[in-house]
């Protein structure tokens, strides 16, 4: 990492350890939320101890904390997130690529969203997905959101700048070309959950897509405003190119009304 605080031993995040990053990811989480209409889509009945893995700044975990206030909601991520926490919060320091410190069947719900494209290698996947199994009690359900890091459709400003992230992505093992997002449910099948399905969403990006495109538009900016100085590190990319990359990407997402794919999978481990 070029700036903010030093990355932690094994990190592969992309994205600076910066305040305005914790600022982005909660955009973004209130533009999925809006989006899905919910905060899982799993058929939970009253779980009573939930995990979400790679929790970021722990908002999706702190509103799980208000929608069930009797569950035990346990954050885990490399870096801890924001300040005040509900009491029913706690949050874990640690690494999935290590394993999860917790007993196999703690919870009743595990969730893990937006870590392919951004810390977990492709290699890894399958032994993360059989660890969120391992520590989710039989009945119980694991959930997995993910993006294909791509604009449908893409104009040239889009595309120049997603394939400078791709190749910084793909430096570190990430998986760029989708291929967790299209294998999301076979992952889940695969680790021996039962009842395990798929939805996909295409969120709008920019104005005019309304609340969630606006949204999802700051997200993105602010994305590609964090890759600008790994861009200059690594691709010699000046900063005042990138910043004029970002503007001309921002035109043409009105343009084209482009949107971003993304995929929500779920399993129930068999009792
Ligand atoms: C793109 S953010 C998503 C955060 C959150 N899930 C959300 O949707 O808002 C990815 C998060 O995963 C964490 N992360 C990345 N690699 C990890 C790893 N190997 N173990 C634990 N957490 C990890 C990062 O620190 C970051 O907070």
């Amino acid at each position: 990492m070029s700036r903010g605080r030093p990355a932690p031993e094994g990190d592969r995040y992309l994205f600076p350890r910066e305040p305005r990053e914790l600022d982005r990811l909660d955009v973004q989480h209130y533009a999925l939320r809006e989006a899905l209409g919910a905060n899982y889509l799993a058929p939970l009945r009253h779980p009573a101890s939930i995990l979400d893995v790679g929790s970021g700044t722990g908002r999706w975990a702190c509103d799980l904390c208000g929608e069930f206030p009797g569950a035990l909601v346990v954050g885990f991520d490399l870096v801890p997130g924001r300040g005040d926490r509900p009491v029913n919060y706690r949050f874990v320091r640690g690494n999935v690529l290590h394993g999860l410190p917790f007993l196999e069947g703690s919870f009743d719900f595990v969730h893990q969203r937006l870590l392919a494209a951004s810390g977990i290698p492709l290699t890894s996947w399958s032994g993360v997905v059989g660890e969120l199994v391992r520590v989710t009690r039989p009945g119980g359900w694991v959930e997995l959101v993910e993006v294909d890091p791509w604009l449908e459709p893409a104009g040239p400003a889009g595309r120049q700048l997603f394939e400078l992230a791709w190749k910084l992505g793909r430096s570190r093992g990430i998986d760029m070309a989708g291929t967790i997002f299209r294998s999301l449910d076979l992952h889940l099948r695969r680790a021996g959950l039962m009842d395990v399905a798929r939805h996909e969403v295409r969120i709008p990006i920019g104005e005019w897509g309304g609340r969630i495109g606006s949204l999802m538009g700051s997200n993105l900016r602010a994305l590609f405003a964090g890759l600008c100085a790994p861009f200059q590190e690594r691709f010699g990319l000046a900063p005042a190119e990138c910043c004029q990359l970002l503007t001309a990407m921002q035109r043409e997402w009105e343009e084209l009304h482009s949107a971003g794919p993304f995929a929500v999978a779920y399993g129930r481990r068999p009792d």
